[in-house]
């Protein structure tokens, strides 16, 4: 009998959990959750004997791998994938999907609620501004990037968007103007929010060469990843501009959020957890999705949203 981990240090909803474990179940295989552990040994030892994981941001690195016995599958229920060592899996045979686009709505329509909290000097009962007629700059168009697009449309605002694995025909076609430049998107956008992966090229990308150029006014929001941030650059751009807001799902490094709390906490909002695809629907989309993912994988060989082919 296949045996089957949901680890989720963060856990879904109990509805979700119980769907998924039901449809993994359904298809004859064992099912077990592992939630709200701390430290990698709970997952280690939950991993040893697994023929499937499914994870959030819950790290599977060389050493969980290196303790598996029968390891085939590791679903990241949700887009990122960074925090599964995606090259050691492969060595070892081992499959890594992702389930892109089902919490999307949830981070977009964060991204929206993160523009108005900047807007509305965090509802201190001071004039803020509105959204309508400002320009929103999305850097990278995957599928929270075009779910951000329609909710801003909504607002009434200019939406442009850089990517270089998306064609400015997409873009067009999803009603955004594609910018002719990553400089290009930082220089007109009043708001600019983040949609690029953490990898090795834009790890440390975003500092000072590009906040520095965006329009008086600036917003940076982030529902991307903490290490795409360049922090120290970050702190100096908030020194030189009083005008620049940052909000952020994920907090930075400690020694910069103190600071950030410390200089700039008018100025900058950042979440208490990475809650962006915590809602109850994202819950279930990625999470059923992942389950389907894992049992397609194993009765037909469907390999579709192999991230490590
Ligand atoms: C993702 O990559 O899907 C999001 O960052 C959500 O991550 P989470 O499942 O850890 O909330």
């Amino acid at each position: 009998m296949k045996r089957v981990v949901l680890a989720t240090e963060k856990p879904f909803s109990a509805s979700a959990r119980d769907q998924i474990l039901a449809i993994l179940k359904e298809a004859g295989y064992e099912a077990v959750a592992l939630e709200k552990y701390s430290g990698k040994a709970p997952l280690i030892d939950a991993a040893k004997n697994a023929d499937a994981l499914i994870i959030r941001s819950d790290v599977v690195d060389a050493e969980v791998l290196a303790a598996t016995s029968k390891l085939a599958l590791v679903v990241r229920a949700g887009a990122g994938y960074d925090n599964v060592d995606v090259k050691t899996a492969k060595e070892r045979g081992v499959a890594v999907m992702n389930t892109p686009g089902q919490n999307s709505n949830a981070v977009a329509e964060l991204v929206a609620a993160m523009m108005v909290i900047c807007a509305r000097n965090q509802f201190d009962g001071s004039t803020g501004s509105e959204l309508k007629g400002k320009t929103l700059g999305l850097h990278a168009f995957g599928a929270v990037g075009r779910a951000v697009a329609t909710i801003a449309k909504g607002f009434g605002m200019e939406v442009l968007a850089f990517d270089p694995f998306v064609g400015a025909a997409a873009m067009t076609a999803a009603g955004v103007e594609a910018a002719a430049s990553v400089d290009a998107l930082y220089e007109r956008s009043r708001y600019v929010s983040l949609h690029i992966p953490a990898t090795a090229e834009t790890k440390g990308s975003i500092g000072k060469d590009r906040l520095m150029r965006m329009p008086k006014g600036a917003t940076l929001i982030n529902t991307a990843r903490k290490e795409v941030i360049n922090e120290p650059e970050l702190l100096e751009v908030l020194e030189k501009r009083e005008d620049f807001r940052y909000a952020s799902d994920i907090a930075p490094s400690a020694d910069t959020l103190a600071k950030l709390k410390e200089k700039f906490a008018s100025r900058v909002w950042v979440t208490p957890v990475k809650l962006g695809a915590q809602t109850g629907e994202a819950n279930v989309n990625a999470g059923l999705a992942a389950a389907r993912q894992i049992v397609a994988f194993f009765e037909n060989g469907e390999r579709r949203f192999v991230v490590n082919p």
